[in-house]
Formats: C-alpha cells, structure tokens, sequence
C-alpha cells in the first residue's frame, strides 16, 4: 500500500494532490523561515525536507504506521528533522512548542477532532497558525464505487449530514474515514478557539496540467479537497 501510495501522491500531472491541494496548501503556508513546524499524519514527510530548506527552524512529522514513518526517516536523513510514530490522537506537548501545525489530508482519518484540536491550540505559541487540508465532505460523505480503473466522470454525495465513520476503499486497502459537514470543521476550529483565516475548496491549478485542459476540465467539476487555516485567537 505505502509503494502504491507514495506513486499516486507524487505522480504528478496525474495526481489530484499535485494540482488541487499542493497549490492552494503553499499559498497559504506563508513564510516559513524561523518557525518550528509539527506535521500531524506526516506520510513520507516530503514537505518537510520542503519546509526545512526554506528556514524553518525546525521539523516534527508525526504518523501512525510504521511504514510511513521509515519512508520519511529516509527522507529527512541528513537534515535536523524528525518523525514520531505516534497517533494523531495521542498528540501532545507542552504551551508555545510549536509555531505552526500542518496537517494535510490526515484529519479525516481522526474520530475525535476536537481533542486533536485542542492540543493542537495549546502546544503553539502566542502567534501560531494551524493550516489543515482534508478530503473534502462532498467526497467522504458517500463512496460511489466504479467497476472500471478509467478516471471518474461522475459522483454521488449523498447522507450528506448523516456524520460519522465510514469504511472506504482507498488503495486497495479498507480504512475508516470521519465525514464531517464543511460547517462540522469550521465550528470544531471554532471551538478549539482558532481564528478562521481561510477556508479554500482547492480548484485546480490551471498551470500544473502541463495543458491537459481535457484533465483541467475534469477536475473542475468536483471539489476534492477542503483546507482550513486558523490563528489562535
Ligand atoms: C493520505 S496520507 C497523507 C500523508 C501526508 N500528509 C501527505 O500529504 O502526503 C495520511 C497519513 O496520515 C496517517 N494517519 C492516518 N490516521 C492517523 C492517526 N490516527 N495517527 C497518526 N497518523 C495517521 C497515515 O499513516 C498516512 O501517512
């Protein structure tokens, strides 16, 4: 799964990450360079080589599975990041450790959001930032199986606001994923007293089709992704 993973999330004109996340993620990572980074469900750690060659004073990547976490020991070998394999849920650390908590596409695999977020809130210092991407609710709501390996050319959304586990396909594997409404994740980021600085639905980025526009098209008619930025209030 992490091989056929790591093709898909890095294979890019093709990968929904390269033209829909990644774009609208950097837009609003902002400066990096002094700050103490902790990446919540880290993968291979990728951004953190990424983040620590732009100054960040330091990297933590944290992830549940052991394969991803020898994956992103390889990829921070030689720099002063580091990875945990820890679970998300488990996460904690004390007032003003970190500057700012990305987590992308990891939070919907999280039951109990508002702990994590809380946690998150209390580890990052006066000015800290929280910038999260997640699947986004139109796509965890309801899986719509295809019978064919061809790309995706229509979907389902639907028990929209019935919220909750749900047991996806993803990868060849079966994993649980929370469906939360657009509204759940705003009032979650609400309650753990984040400041809402963005909320970005993730259109696809016109100039990383290396003019497949026939692609370009496709990815237009469904957003894919939801990212949420937040200060601590
Ligand atoms: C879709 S991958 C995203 C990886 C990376 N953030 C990226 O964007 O390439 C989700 C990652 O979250 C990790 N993960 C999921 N649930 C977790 C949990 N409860 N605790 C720790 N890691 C978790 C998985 O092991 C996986 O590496």
């Amino acid at each position: 799964m992490l091989d056929r993973y790591l093709q898909h999330r890095h294979s890019g004109v093709h990968s929904p990450n390269h033209v829909m996340e990644e774009p609208a993620f950097l837009d609003e990572l902002g400066p990096v360079a002094g700050l103490r980074v902790l990446d919540l469900g880290c993968g291979d750690a990728a951004i953190g080589r990424t983040l620590l060659a732009a100054g960040c004073r330091s990297y933590l990547g944290i992830d549940g599975s052991t394969e991803m976490t020898r994956a992103a020991n390889a990829t921070l070998a030689g720099t002063s990041g580091r990875v945990d394999r820890m679970d998300i849920e488990q996460f904690s650390a004390p007032p003003h450790t970190f500057d700012l908590i990305i987590s992308r596409l990891a939070l919907h695999y999280v039951d109990d959001l508002d702990s994590v977020l809380s946690a998150c809130r209390r580890s990052l210092s006066p000015s800290g930032r929280l910038l999260i991407t997640v699947v986004h609710p139109v796509i965890t709501s309801h899986e719509a199986r295809q019978s064919t390996n061809e790309a995706r050319t229509n979907w389902v959304v639907d028990d929209y606001f019935d919220t909750g586990a749900r047991q996806r396909n993803w990868m060849g594997n079966t994993v649980t994923w929370y469906h939360r409404t657009v509204e759940d994740y705003v009032a979650a980021l609400t309650r753990a007293q984040f400041a809402i600085t963005a909320l970005r639905e993730c259109a696809p980025r016109h100039d990383r089709f290396d003019g497949d526009m026939a692609e370009y098209a496709r990815r237009r008619r469904v957003p894919l992704f939801l990212l949420l930025a937040g200060s601590r209030a």
